[in-house]
């Protein structure tokens, strides 16, 4: 069975009561729930971490490496400027997704750019929860 490992990062948590007429009025635990039936109906395993610091992503994908088959990261707006979380994922083999709730290219025009995209295996951006889904089933081809 294949492990997949999915990483929300700050200010993720407070889905739900954050910006809804953005990010919509479910919440992490709605979200977390949601991946987990698709993950029943794929026959996968996942795993589910959330942080507001930096450090925890990093330690997360580097623990990735050689376990998990998988690593889907939303890495809220650590996106558009650590480089330490993009060197992170250059470092490790494991296929990641990045994902976005938001249609960050409609949006300031900071959350244009991403420094993780260059390093990731492909990036979903828009499509609320749907574009967790959409990475479960990419990374389980
Ligand atoms: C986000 C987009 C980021 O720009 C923002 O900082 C977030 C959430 C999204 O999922 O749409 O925290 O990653």
């Amino acid at each position: 069975m294949k492990k997949i490992v999915i990483i929300n990062g700050p200010n993720l948590n407070r889905l739900g009561k954050r910006e809804p007429e953005i990010y919509g009025s479910e919440t992490l635990k709605d979200l977390e729930t949601y991946v987990t039936d698709v993950a029943t109906t794929l026959s996968c395993q996942v795993e589910f971490r959330q942080s507001n610091h930096e450090g925890d992503i990093i330690d997360w994908i580097h623990e990735a490496e050689g376990v998990k088959d998988g690593i889907i990261l939303n890495p809220g707006a650590f996106t558009h400027y650590s480089y330490a979380i993009r060197d992170a994922v250059a470092s490790v083999t494991v296929p990641l997704i990045e994902v976005h709730v938001s249609n960050v290219h409609a949006r300031e025009e900071f959350r244009h750019h991403s420094v993780i995209a260059p390093v990731a295996t492909g990036q979903i951006v828009g499509l609320g929860f749907t574009g967790y889904e959409l990475a479960l089933c990419a990374l389980m081809k």
